[in-house]
């Protein structure tokens, strides 16, 4: 069975060129009917019913808790928080975890390919803290310099908060090394895995890491899901950050006593149906064969960038270590030009800066990019129509020259 046709849309967009999978991934029917399942036979609020249909709601939220703890290989459910996104998840890590215990003169590490989610929020704690934001150089082939990073760390950092694949370069940073260069002064690390988790095995305890973050809708899910999987040791060091109902475990007038971890951080009615779906998503990644997802990208990887670099085009991509994903620039065009055009023949990519301005600010000359994004729908032919689209897109450019 072709992989397209586990996937509505291309039956209901036929001539869809999906180019764009790292912005947002398109949604398996099980994705789908999971959510439509909740919505039309079990709808109920979780954790506060003592009926069937919450009973059965709460049990299905709470599988796919379990299911997320596998996918990741965490230890206990209870490392598993549901938020609304990545950014959302840095966020918690930035307020619930961070700023109780940040001092003046303390240092955050971060690279310069960071997405602004994982950027923005520790370059204001620093403001706000008096701390300084240290930024790790990449190297010439778009690769973090472990060296310059390895001298970045201190017993004065913080910590390091780096992302598993870049949005621009589709870089994959060498997490397990980052952990144990961090396990020297006993550094915290949080991961912004958004990237990876559609594109490879990512396994917290065989990384080192303490906090790994990633959202639902890039990996097949919901939007509006996300995920904290917090280290079991820092839970109960972690301040509840949004406060109200299902955080707590008694209200006073005068104070109040939480609710245990992961409950203590997912305040408010959650995202049952899209936690939900965010299961079947789960299910859907753990039925997949890893080995042939990364065969099959690689080489179109290889296809997409051979293409690229035979029209002369300035390519942000490492020669290898690198995931589904290229960005290129087109000196003299606007890359929001190129993707209208694109657009017209109904190719789906990215431009502009991504989210990541210091990256493009610094590398870019300042100019946005275009981004081709690949997922496990993606075939040769996506790519050659990328191609011609993006040859009708410089022709008719260059013609206005
Ligand atoms: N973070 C998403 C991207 O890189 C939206 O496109």
């Amino acid at each position: 069975m072709k992989v397209k046709s586990y996937f509505p849309i291309f039956d209901n967009q036929p001539d869809l060129v999906y180019l764009d999978s790292a912005a947002t991934t398109q949604k398996p029917q099980s994705v789908i009917e999971a959510i439509v399942n909740y919505y039309s036979k079990n709808c109920s609020n979780v954790h506060r019913g003592m009926y069937y249909l919450a009973e059965q709601a709460t049990a299905d939220y709470e599988a796919s808790r379990t299911k997320v703890k596998v996918f990741l290989n965490a230890k206990k459910d209870k490392e598993i928080i549901f938020t609304s996104g990545t950014t959302a998840a840095l966020n918690l890590v930035g307020y619930a975890f961070l700023a109780p215990r940040l001092n003046s003169g303390q240092e955050i590490v971060v690279s310069l390919a960071e997405h602004h989610s994982n950027f923005v929020i520790w370059q204001q704690l620093a403001i706000k803290n008096n701390c300084r934001l240290r930024v790790c150089r990449l190297d010439e082939n778009y690769r973090l310099d472990l060296e310059h990073l390895s001298q970045l760390l201190t017993e004065r950092t913080a910590l390091i908060a780096i992302n598993h694949v870049s949005n621009i370069t589709g870089t994959i940073n060498p997490i397990k090394a980052i952990a144990t260069l961090a396990k020297r002064y006993s550094i915290p690390v949080v991961v912004d895995g958004a990237q990876a988790v559609a594109h490879l095995p990512v396994d917290v305890a065989d990384l080192g890491v303490d906090f790994y973050c990633f959202s639902g809708h890039k990996v097949y899910g919901p939007t509006g899901t996300g995920i904290l999987y917090a280290n079991e040791k820092y839970l109960n060091q972690m301040e509840p950050w949004l406060l109200g109902g299902d955080m707590i475990s008694k209200v006073g007038l005068d104070s109040s006593a939480w609710n245990e971890p992961p409950y203590r951080f997912e305040a408010g009615t959650p995202n049952v149906a899209g936690v939900i779906g965010l299961g079947a998503a789960m299910d859907f990644m753990t039925s997949l064969n890893w080995q042939s997802i990364a065969k099959r990208e690689e080489d179109l990887l290889g296809q997409l960038t051979s293409g690229l670099a035979s029209r002369n085009l300035e390519i942000f991509i490492p020669e290898s270590h690198r995931s589904a994903l290229v960005s290129f620039a087109v000196e003299n065009i606007h890359p929001h030009d190129i993707v209208s055009l694109l657009a017209e023949k109904n190719v789906a990519a990215r431009a502009g800066f991504h989210c990541a301005e210091p990256f493009h600010r610094a590398q870019a000359k300042n100019h946005g990019t275009v981004r081709f994004s690949l997922g496990i729908y993606n075939d040769q032919v996506d790519v050659k129509a990328g191609l011609d689209a993006l040859d009708y897109a410089l022709e008719t450019m260059r013609a206005y020259a």
